[in-house]
């Protein structure tokens, strides 16, 4: 049987994602091994996640070097240490320079909630609640040289409705993140996603 391509998971924080990609990932038909998880925060509670799926974790925390490209040069070693083609960002609170996003042409995809390009940045969920919008919800994108503004592969709509709390509004959001952003990852790996002019193709009838 041919290997399944690796996958490369950055983490910052809880990895309820990450967990999501260990769940899918014990189906046999699941076409991506998770080879590796990177956290740049030591107590990101992903790690912990990672090690009970016995998954290759490392910590390493950007406040340890000297610059932003030092720090991405270590996580490239690591990427490349342990084989991984693809990269899955999954609540990674930072930004990738150039140098490490051109490693991974079409390689390498972020999760984002909110209905890009509504939204950007760290704070998206509280937002969008807070200006009132009907609708929010979950982007999957390609990871391009500005902060979410890649290529989009899937989205999802999350409603805001009347009395809806932001609390509520949250666990909406990681619930539509918890199987868009796999089913993202299904489609990169098995290579039916094709960039023409931004838009994102994709290769089958089935979404
Ligand atoms: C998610 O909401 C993701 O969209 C955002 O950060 C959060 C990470 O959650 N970028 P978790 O660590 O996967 O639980």
């Amino acid at each position: 049987m041919k290997p399944k391509p690796r996958i490369a998971v950055l983490v910052s924080g809880n990895g309820s994602n990450l967990q999501a990609i260990i769940d899918q990932a014990t189906r046999a038909d699941f076409p991506a091994k998770i080879a590796l998880v990177i956290s740049n925060n030591e107590k990101a509670y992903a790690l912990e996640r990672a090690k009970r799926a016995h998954i290759p974790a490392v910590c390493l925390s950007h406040s340890g070097f000297s610059s932003r490209e030092d720090h991405e040069i270590r996580m490239l070693e690591e990427i490349e240490k342990h084989q991984c083609h693809f990269v899955v960002l999954a609540g990674f609170m930072r930004l990738l320079s150039p140098l490490f996003v051109r490693k991974f042409p079409s390689r390498l995809i972020n999760l984002h909630p909110s209905l890009l390009p509504a939204f950007k940045g760290a704070h998206a969920i509280e937002e969008a609640w807070n200006y009132g919008t009907r609708v929010t919800g979950v982007t999957v994108h390609f990871v391009d040289e500005q902060m979410d503004t890649g290529p989009i592969i899937l989205q999802e709509v999350v409603a805001i409705t009347p009395n809806l709390s932001l609390k509520e509004l949250k666990d909406k959001i990681h619930q539509v993140e918890h199987h868009l952003l796999p089913a993202a990852i299904e489609l990169l790996v098995t290579e039916k996603l094709e960039i023409v002019d931004r838009k994102v193709l994709i290769k089958t009838g089935e979404l």
